[in-house]
């Protein structure tokens, strides 16, 4: 009786998030509200657990396939007790309780559940309900119980009478239930309510009524039941996780300097003893090794950063590959398929896309690299150029080990300069140039010797004239 099924209702749209995206697609901390549900669920090691989807069905099935959880559709959105209904054929035969979560509560904990969960199996209820007491309860069903405490049914904020309005316990929109009792309660809702919806909160009054057990657990932490509705709730519950993601950070040896205005997304890793510096952004899919030092003002996304890696102020990473001890910045720009090897310096202004830098190698100031495979123990003078664009097509650039690039230097790509050669500062580089040669183009000088005297000369003559 122990076995466990996870319903999850996510078919609603949301309408007041004022949105064409379905809610549960929307982002909390980086990940899509749905995700947030499917992945509290499955720590708790259920059976099964089943979405019920609507609003931009493919979508949401999309994001939540590999995920190991079923789906099921409610083409028409007829409130949450019609919602639970789809479940049924899925849970036929299913002997054990069932937890039904709104795709909304996000902020959840695994331990508060576990709690619920137990306390639904000790009471050997038929139904439990999972409450909190709100200083504001504004929205919520109320719970209501009678002269014993006992409770009798919940009633909907717009349903809800004056009297009934001053009640502060809350139903948090989670619930164990036996299956057998709920299909059988469900067939029996109606839509005469104010909002002509079928409402799962009307089988709390049911079940009293046929005499079964109804219990309530009531959160120790109201916060974690709080309900997204609104972009105003989101940026609450966005408030409340970055809170306790950066918290989880601290505690394994993480610097946070300001952790009001630093952003990690659910899922970053950050190893020991990594400092991150205010107004850092760490997002999606992103893993920062030890001792790494971030910041101010950076931005890095999807994006691996080895052990020892210093990114200062002004940074943009964006799907790039950083090995130990590099050090960008400040203000440069990693684009997408940029890979540094270990000890590779990239300093100001200098942005790479789709490029390799060799170990130990250098760009330190003002140059553009894109599509271009640079060696080892390289130096890029400042203001260097790979032109790997010819407006029609991308060609690449390849220097390899030990080259010196002097400044202000042009690669036209497609073009490879050899191990050990040098450039000569000033040059447009379009033909190859073979391993340890020096490659010079650029106009040769002439200094023409007294110059200017006669120049002045010239000069104070023709004024003299005009006079
Ligand atoms: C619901 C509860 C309310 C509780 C609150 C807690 C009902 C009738 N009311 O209200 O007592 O205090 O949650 O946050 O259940 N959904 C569907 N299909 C539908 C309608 C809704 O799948 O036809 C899904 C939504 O996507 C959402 C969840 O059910 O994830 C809850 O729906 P929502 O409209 O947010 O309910 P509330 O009005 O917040
Ligand atoms: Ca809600």
């Amino acid at each position: 009786m122990n076995r466990l099924a996870v319903l999850i209702l996510a078919a609603g749209l949301g309408k007041r998030m004022r949105s064409k995206k379905a809610k549960v697609l929307h982002p909390l901390c980086g990940k899509p509200l749905i995700l947030h549900l499917i992945e509290r669920s499955k720590d708790l090691k259920p059976d099964v657990i089943i979405t019920v989807v609507g609003h931009q069905k493919e979508e949401v099935q999309g994001l939540v396939k590999g995920h190991g959880v079923k789906i099921v559709r409610q083409e028409k959105q007829l409130g949450t007790g019609h919602a639970a209904l789809q479940a049924q054929r899925l849970l036929k035969g299913f002997q054990g309780n069932l937890l039904i979560l709104n795709g909304d509560t996000p902020l959840l904990t695994l331990s508060t559940l576990e709690c619920f969960i137990q306390h639904h199996r000790e009471t050997r209820s038929t139904l439990s309900l999972l409450t909190a007491v709100l200083p504001d309860p504004m929205g919520y069903g109320r719970i209501l119980r009678n002269h014993h405490s006992e409770v009798e049914r919940i009633v909907e904020q717009k349903d809800a009478t004056e009297e009934e309005l001053k009640v502060q316990e809350i139903n948090a929109g989670i619930y164990m239930v036996e299956p057998s009792f709920l299909f059988s309660a469900l067939k029996n809702l109606k839509r005469s309510n104010a909002q002509g919806e079928y409402y799962l909160t009307d089988i709390v009054g049911q079940a009293v009524k046929k005499g079964k057990k109804v219990t309530a657990w009531v959160a120790q932490e109201p916060e974690e039941v709080l309900g997204v509705n609104s972009r105003v709730e989101f940026s609450v519950a966005e408030a409340v996780m970055r809170r306790r993601i950066l918290e989880a950070l601290m505690k394994k040896g993480v610097t946070v300097i300001d952790p009001p205005t630093t952003y990690v997304d659910e899922g970053v890793e950050v190893g020991q003893d990594s400092v991150l510096y205010p107004s850092t952004f760490l997002q999606g899919n992103t893993r920062v090794g030890r001792g790494c030092v971030i910041g101010p003002w950076v931005h890095i996304r999807d994006s691996r950063l080895g052990d020892g890696v210093s990114l200062q102020n002004g940074c943009v990473v964006n799907d790039a590959v950083l090995e130990e001890e590099v050090s960008v910045g400040p203000f440069a720009h990693l684009r997408p398929g940029t890979v540094l090897r270990k000890g590779a310096r990239i300093g100001n202004f200098v942005e790479v896309k789709k490029s390799e830098v060799g170990r130990g190698s250098k760009a330190n100031h003002l140059s553009y690299l894109g599509d271009a495979e640079i060696g080892k123990e390289v130096n890029i003078g400042a203001g260097t150029i790979t032109c790997n664009y010819d407006g029609l097509k991308k060609s690449k650039t390849v220097i390899e080990d030990g080259v010196f690039v002097g400044s202000d230097t042009q690669f036209v790509a497609p073009v490879r300069v050899g191990r050990k050669a040098v450039i000569a500062a000033g040059s447009t580089i379009s033909k190859n140039v073979p391993a340890g040669s020096l490659a010079i183009s650029r106009m040769r000088q002439e200094n023409k010797a007294g110059w200017v005297k006669k120049r002045d000369l010239r000069n104070n003559r023709k004024n003299k004239k005009k006079k």
